[in-house]
């Protein structure tokens, strides 16, 4: 093996929007792309073109910088680099002079063969988070991951790699926070202190560049912003997306999707998405339908609308190699796959058979399956799910001979997954319109929260993988990943009806509220499990649906400044080291102020740990001292949430679908505080793109502790909102204080709770 270090900075040289410092190893270059974003690129092959599939965002231009003997200093108002000139190494301070982040002084950056690595220092009190879909505990220090896209199924609660790839963490020590970006797509590396002494953590990858992005904001949340600044945000989901979706493995026929529906209507159990897994197509075709079972899609489709049901279709990358088949036909006679170092198209295994791979790295094979599509739209379709796009091929092994155009798989591989979801996006997005796409991916590389949801993929019916699935969303949360969802009830084996109704209850705080479920397993849909559990499940779902208006402002807040939905409590509370407890790790703040502590479904008492403050238990509002542990009752029918003190919580009535205009209330719990709290409530029609063009309702809820008023601003924009009666729940003030009806109207609205 060659080793080659990076040597001493022998010139600098200034650009318009960058330094570059030469050694005899390697070129380093520098840019500023925000007062707190510093990326630092060290090539051995600076003339390779700069792209990046995550990135959107360009450099600032005139950089300043100063140099002497020693060292070359580069310095914003956020943010100081330190570059020792001998040797070569990268340290980040505070405007204030405290340490971030610094190279380890004796290795820094190197090469090993075509590996290039990173090592730094690593601080006594450092914790790690982040690195988005990756099992372990919330604190990542001690461990190691490996970031290579795979299909996973069967995998355990330890398994790694799994389907995506986020080389992002946040390091914490010192009271002091920063985030790292590791923009590379080979296989990478991260080793949080695992396989070292206590001196020093590495990253690295299998290729390419030491190419990352330092982010030097104080707060979890802050970095959250730039690192989505820098990535990108969601847009506005469909809001339909997010009231209850069911799905399987394959519902087999037109017949058996209209009768699940229809038993949801029957029931009375909300609900808004069905979907149809791979068994709707002819022989796992992609962009073909099965005449027998689904002998007329559009015809299904309708009935599927006029229930208030949308559908969502399943697409595979993997073309089936069959003659006469368009897509195939079209493929090969365009060169639109995967192929062999020699030419010849890459073939491999999937559900079809032998399938060839397309090449979504080209935009013009981007572009041709965009516009396939209409296969799907035609008959009705509105939501698109990506799946076994790591790329899965059975054998999980594709030869590293494999190329996309110019590009081997080797170096590509890990955002696969998003260029085939971006090319589903596009392609629909154009041929809808002005209407939203629902976006499902399983495999997916920074920046995909600009296209698409994701889900964690095939996990199994047991209660530590609801666990642990709930700390592969919070962490998907940290990576600028909002839109997230696991599959409810566990998607390999049989939940016990116990399992199935906890899940489900914590479903209702999960983002993407999915029930799915693999081939061969019992059924699952709410019925199934007998009159009294099935109530349950359907007053859970009834309050998904009631407490819409604050998921959906929750999204708004997503959409604007990259916070998820789902938080984990590190996000607020570094210095409380019981936040990353493993008793407590799992739980999270969904949205701005509901605390969820997931429990086992075996256990009916739950220790709980509530931060610093005051909170109330969400139903009973009995009151409880933040700070510590709490013993709290945990049935089935009453998952442990608690509201923050000063929580301010927009509900509705239930309704039995998105498409139902409801009542006309909207239900304002407020929770008394001894602080000011405020709430942007956000609304639009939750279908179009006419939000983006000004069409939405928007105003800020304030509640003031000390004289106890809540207002809601002037609203902005010039959507009417479905709202015309405003009912003001309080709850914890004591029995003298009533609920408040007025008129809901766009105006400034003032409500005296004493
Ligand atoms: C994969 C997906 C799973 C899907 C199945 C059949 O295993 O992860 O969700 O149901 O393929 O399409």
């Amino acid at each position: 093996m060659q080793t080659q270090v990076l040597g001493n900075a022998q010139q600098v040289n200034q650009h318009n929007d960058h330094i570059t410092i030469q050694t005899t190893q390697a070129t380093a270059k520098i840019w500023v792309y925000a007062p707190a974003i510093i990326r630092v690129n060290l090539t051995q092959t600076p003339d390779k073109p700069d792209t990046s599939f995550a990135v959107i965002q360009q450099p600032e231009s005139g950089i300043q910088f100063s140099e002497d003997d020693s060292e070359i200093v580069i310095t914003t108002d956020a943010l100081t680099l330190r570059v020792s000139k001998a040797p070569l190494r990268f340290s980040f301070y505070t405007p204030d002079g405290q340490a971030l982040s610094e190279d380890d002084a004796r290795f820094g950056v190197n090469w090993q063969n075509e590996r290039v690595v990173n090592y730094r220092k690593l601080y006594a009190d450092e914790k790690f988070i982040g690195l988005g879909e990756k099992t372990g505990d919330l604190n990542r220090r001690g461990t190691h991951y490996v970031n290579w896209n795979t299909d996973a199924s069967k995998h355990t609660i330890h398994t790694d790699p799994l389907y995506k790839t986020f080389p992002f963490f946040i390091g914490l020590h010192s009271g002091l926070t920063y985030g790292l970006f590791f923009d590379n797509t080979n296989k990478s590396y991260f080793d949080f202190g695992a396989t070292t002494d206590d001196e020093m953590s590495w990253f690295g990858a299998d290729g390419g560049d030491m190419n990352y992005y330092f982010l030097g904001a104080q707060g979890v949340a802050n970095i959250i912003k730039d690192y989505t600044w820098l990535t990108g945000r969601m847009e506005m989901p469909p809001l339909w997306s997010i009231g209850y979706q069911q799905c399987r493995y394959s519902y087999m026929s037109a017949d058996e999707v209209l009768g699940i529906a229809e038993k949801f209507r029957e029931h009375n159990i909300p609900a808004d998405v069905i979907y149809c897994d791979i068994d709707y197509m002819d022989n796992y075709k992609i962009f073909t339908w099965n005449d027998e079972a689904f002998p007329d899609p559009k015809g299904l489709v309708d009935k599927l609308k006029a229930l208030d049901f949308r559908t969502v279709c399943i697409v595979d990358p993997g073309i089936k190699v069959e003659e006469g088949y368009k897509q195939y036909d079209e493929g090969v006679a365009k060169n639109y796959f995967a192929t062999y170092t020699n030419g010849d198209n890459y073939v491999a295994n999937v559900w079809p058979g032998r399938c060839h791979f397309p090449n979504f790295f080209d935009d013009e094979v981007k572009e041709w399956w965009g516009a396939a599509f209409t296969a799907l739209t035609e008959p009705g379709v509105e939501g698109f799910w990506n799946d076994m796009n790591e790329p899965a091929a059975w054998g999980q092994n594709i030869p590293y001979l494999v190329k996309f155009g110019d590009r081997y798989m080797a170096e590509v591989r890990n955002a696969y997954g998003m260029e085939m979801t971006k090319a589903t996006y596009n392609g629909t997005r154009k041929i809808l319109g002005n209407k939203r796409p629902f976006m499902l991916t399983r495999a997916a590389y920074c920046g995909t929260q600009r296209f698409s949801a994701v889900w964690t993929g095939d996990n199994t019916a047991s209660d530590e993988h609801m666990l642990y699935g709930q700390r592969l969303v919070n962490s998907l949360g940290l990576v600028g990943m909002s839109f997230t969802g696991v599959d409810i009830g566990g998607y390999t084996g049989n939940p016990t009806p116990e399992l199935m109704l906890r899940w489900n209850s914590l479903g209702v705080y999960i983002p993407m509220y999915r029930n799915h479920a693999e081939i061969g397993t019992a059924m699952r849909e709410p019925w199934e499990w007998g009159e009294e559990n099935m109530a349950i499940i359907r007053k859970d779902i009834e309050l998904r649906y009631q407490l819409l208006p604050y998921i959906y402002s929750g999204f708004y807040e997503s959409s604007q400044n990259g916070l998820p939905l789902s938080r984990t409590l590190a996000i607020e509370h570094i210095q409380d080291e019981n936040v990353f407890d493993v008793r407590y790790q799992n739980q999270f703040i969904f949205g701005n102020s509901i605390l969820v502590a997931p429990v086992e479904s075996t256990k009916l008492i739950a220790e709980v740990y509530l931060p610093e403050g005051e909170w109330y238990r969400f139903g009973s509002d009995k009151a409880y001292e933040g700070g510590m542990a709490h013993s709290v009752p945990a049935p089935l029918n009453d998952l442990p949430v608690f509201v923050k003190a000063g929580g301010i919580v927009p509900m509705q009535s239930v309704i039995q679908s998105t498409n139902e205009t409801g009542d006309g209330i909207l239900y304002l719990h407020i929770w008394k505080g001894s602080e000011d709290s405020t709430f942007v409530y956000y609304e639009d029609d939750g279908v179009t793109y006419d939000n983006e063009r000004g069409v939405f309702h928007k105003r800020e809820i304030s509640y003031y502790a000390e004289t106890g008023k809540v207002t809601l601003a002037v609203a902005e924009g010039s959507y009417t909102s479905k709202f015309n009666t405003l009912k003001l729940i309080p709850h914890g003030f004591g029995k003298a204080v009533k609920e408040k009806e007025v008129t809901y109207g766009i105006g400034l609205i003032e409500i005296d709770l004493k």
